[in-house]
Parts: C-alpha cells; sequence; structure tokens
C-alpha cells in the first residue's frame, strides 16, 4: 500500500500519517521530519536546508529527491509506505514517476487558511521524541511537558506567525497545482480536516478503504 498524503502545512498530514501508519502498519515517511532530524545533528544537508526552512521556503528540489530515494530504498518500505510531505513541487512528482512509483491512493487534508493558522500558533513539539500537540485541540497533562517523555515541549522555528503565512504561500504557488496532478491520474481523494483528529482520521481510513 502506497499512500500519499498532501494539504497546507498545519492541516494535518504528519497527525493522520502516524494514525494511518499504525493501522497498515507500514511506515510514515516524513521529509520535513528528515530535514529536522538533519538541521538538529548538524550535518552538511542539515546546514544547506536550515535556512529554507526557518523562512518558509522549499529546500531545493534535487535535495529532496536525494533524501526521498535513499529514505525508500531501506527495508521497511518494502510492503508500502505513506508519503507526508512529498512531492511538494510538480518536478518532485515526476521524479516519483521517474522512479517508477505509483501511489495507490493520494489524500488531500483540506483545512482552510484561517483554521491553519490557529493550528501552527497552538502546535507544541517535543524536542527529545518528535510528538506532536496542540495546546487547544491536543493539549498534553500538564499543558508543559510531553506525555510521551516528559521533556519540555517547543515550538517550531516555521511555526512564527509570519513564517506560516509564507509557508501558506507557498503552498498555494507550488503544492497545491498537485491536486490536479494526481486527479488526472485518477489518484486524488479529498478529505476534509474536522475539529477533532479522530474524525478526520475516521473519514480518511473511509477514503483509503474506499480505494482498496
Ligand atoms: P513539514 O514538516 O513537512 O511541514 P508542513 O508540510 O508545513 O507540515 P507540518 O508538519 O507543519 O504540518 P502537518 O500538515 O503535518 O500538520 P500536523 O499533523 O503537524 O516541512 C517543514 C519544512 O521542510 C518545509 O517548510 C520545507 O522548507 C521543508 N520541506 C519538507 N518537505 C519538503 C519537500 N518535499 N520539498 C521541499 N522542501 C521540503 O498538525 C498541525 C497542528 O495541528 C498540530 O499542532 C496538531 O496537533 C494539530 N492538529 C492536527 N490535526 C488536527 C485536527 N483535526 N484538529 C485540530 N488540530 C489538529
Amino acid at each position: 500500500m502506497k499512500i500519499m498524503f498532501l494539504g497546507a502545512p498545519g492541516a494535518g498530514k504528519g497527525t493522520q500519517a502516524e494514525n494511518v501508519s499504525a493501522s497498515f502498519n507500514i511506515p510514515a515517511i516524513s521529509t520535513g521530519a528528515i530535514i529536522r532530524a538533519a538541521i538538529k545533528n548538524g550535518t552538511e544537508m542539515g546546514k544547506a536546508a536550515k535556512a529554507y526552512t526557518e523562512t518558509g521556503a522549499l529546500v531545493p528540489d534535487e535535495v529532496v529527491i536525494g533524501i526521498i530515494k535513499e529514505r525508500l530504498a531501506e527495508e521497511d518500505c518494502q510492503n508500502g509506505y505513506i508519503l507526508d510531505g512529498f512531492p511538494r513541487t510538480v518536478v518532485q512528482a515526476e521524479a516519483l514517476d521517474q522512479m517508477g512509483i505509483e501511489m495507490d491512493i493520494v489524500v488531500s487534508i483540506e483545512v482552510s487558511d484561517d483554521d491553519i493558522v490557529e493550528r501552527m500558533s497552538g502546535r507544541r513539539v517535543c524536542p527529545a521524541c518528535g510528538a506532536s500537540y496542540h495546546t487547544k485541540f491536543i493539549p498534553t497533562a500538564d499543558g508543559v511537558h510531553c506525555d510521551k517523555c516528559g521533556a519540555e515541549l517547543t515550538m517550531r522555528k516555521d511555526d512564527a506567525p509570519d513564517v506560516v503565512l509564507s509557508r501558506l504561500k507557498v503552498y498555494h504557488e507550488l503544492t497545491e497545482p498537485l491536486k490536479d496532478y494526481y486527479q488526472a491520474k485518477g489518484k486524488l481523494k479529498l478529505v476534509y480536516g474536522q475539529e477533532k483528529v479522530e474524525d478526520t482520521t475516521r473519514l480518511t481510513l473511509e477514503a483509503i478503504k474506499g480505494n482498496n
């Protein structure tokens, strides 16, 4: 099973990818998470990517395509995977085609720009284990520490309001056209993001299973 999640920054791709990954027992691959880990570890790729992510710009196509090629060659991808945040441009989608990869389904999570801004301003992440929360929608037990590992939660630098607006602009210009790209291939399903995460998960699983 090969599943792709499209959607604006903060639409809930990562949250849904984790839930669907658990249901299908296939890995969720987030290019954003791979890039953030590289930045944290100070690798050459991370150093080159840092300035792009902090301003809300996309990391160059050739870098991200290289990351995905390496990741998909790993053992755990043999029975399928979920792509979260890749592709983000038509060039990246074409690279996937050239690799001979055909998705079973492409789910676009639809959320209005106003709701995106609210979600991003409330997002808190765990710097230790990577878990993601929301001050209002997915709060932790004490509102300060990670429920999974106890580390103190932080905000992502690219969740600053001005950067969120840049990311939304980039999404509408460069990534949203991918909906037409996958609609033309007959792969696209739209799922409208709900107030409650579990409601979006239910709709997402229905969309995926309807495709089996
Ligand atoms: P990336 O990490 O992929 O960022 P993104 O696409 O902007 O998406 P987010 O991780 O911000 O949001 P999400 O949709 O996963 O939402 P989430 O589930 O966290 O990329 C970061 C950067 O890396 C990019 O800007 C770019 O520079 C670079 N990059 C990555 N991939 C690239 C590529 N292919 N090409 C070039 N550059 C690339 O949810 C958001 C919040 O909402 C959370 O707080 C969550 O708890 C909450 N929430 C989720 N669902 C709900 C719900 N139903 N109701 C209420 N709240 C909810």
